[in-house]
């Protein structure tokens, strides 16, 4: 289901699949329709092929984004680039465009604004706090990159998809025969001591986890080939076995930030349902 260019997501995203697509795209069925509750970057979208796609995401943020870009194409692209200019390369400036955003009603504006931000905190964290305030650091780039050609490759292939901002349990309830759903939520953590990431208020427990490996296998029964990703670990292993999966595994790099920055390599499972 991968085709031979690999298309990279415009946004940088913690938890992205970008160097994953294909494998994980090699384990998903055909279909009419991807569904992903978890859609993200959209890495997985952008390198599988599906007639139709359903993209939802609990952060409306990113959504509306996405919906903004898929309305207006090159008008939206030209209007974010305006942002990615030396001068706006400056913290003072950073956290000035954080508080626009935060505090804007303007949704044309905030779409632009959330992929400035995201191109100028660090590492292109999306960190919110209680009460839904954006706060992630400036991030001290030389020049942030603006992702022109990668945010018209989206726009080329959103004309077959529906952006929808919902939580991931709606998102399942839309499922139908036919359809094929890709689940990418965020990662169980490491450690006792390290904690979920937060990619909008509220962020996603244990039991979320649990509740989402149930409703894949009450799908499966439906007839619906489901596939999650998640870290290979004993708590995970024994959920998806227990919920009636079968599991593929691989090794990845990737950048757990435990110590410092450290890398450390951690296993990756795709658990498939159906
Ligand atoms: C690991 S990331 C997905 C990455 C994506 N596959 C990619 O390649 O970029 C997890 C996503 O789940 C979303 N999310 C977290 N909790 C959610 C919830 N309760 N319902 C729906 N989406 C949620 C986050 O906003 C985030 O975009």
């Amino acid at each position: 289901m991968i085709h031979d260019q690999y298309s990279r997501p415009f946004l940088k995203w913690p938890g992205g699949k970008y160097r994953l697509a294909q494998r994980i795209c090699e384990s998903l069925a055909p279909g009419k329709r991807l569904i992903e509750p978890f859609v993200g970057s959209g890495a997985v979208f952008l390198n599988s092929r599906y007639p139709k796609y359903l993209l939802a995401d609990g952060n409306s943020h990113l959504i509306r984004l996405y919906q903004t870009l898929q309305a207006e194409g090159e008008k939206f692209i030209a209007f974010c680039e305006g942002f990615f200019t030396p001068e706006n390369n400056n913290e003072t400036v950073y956290y000035d465009m954080r508080t626009v955003f935060n505090e804007t009603a303007d949704a044309r504006l905030k779409s632009a604004l959330f992929l400035y931000l995201n191109r100028h905190c660090y590492n292109g964290l999306c960190r919110y706090n209680s009460r839904g305030i954006f706060n992630s650091p400036f991030g001290r780039y030389k020049q942030p990159y603006f992702p022109r050609h990668e945010m018209q490759a989206f726009h080329r292939r959103a004309t077959d998809a529906v952006f929808t901002s919902s939580q991931y349990t709606e998102t399942l309830d839309r499922a139908r025969r036919g359809d094929v759903v890709y689940c990418d939520p965020p990662y169980i953590p490491l450690s006792r001591t390290a904690s979920f990431t937060d990619y909008f208020a509220g962020g996603f427990s244990e039991q979320d986890q649990i509740d989402l490996a149930r409703q894949a296998a009450r799908l499966a029964t439906r007839g619906i080939h489901v596939v999650i990703s998640n870290h290979n670990t004993p708590f995970t292993r024994e959920l998806y076995v227990d919920a009636g999966a079968t599991m593929r595994r691989f090794k990845v790099q990737r950048n757990i930030s435990c110590r410092g920055g450290e890398r450390t390599r951690v296993g990756e499972l795709l658990a498939v349902f159906g």
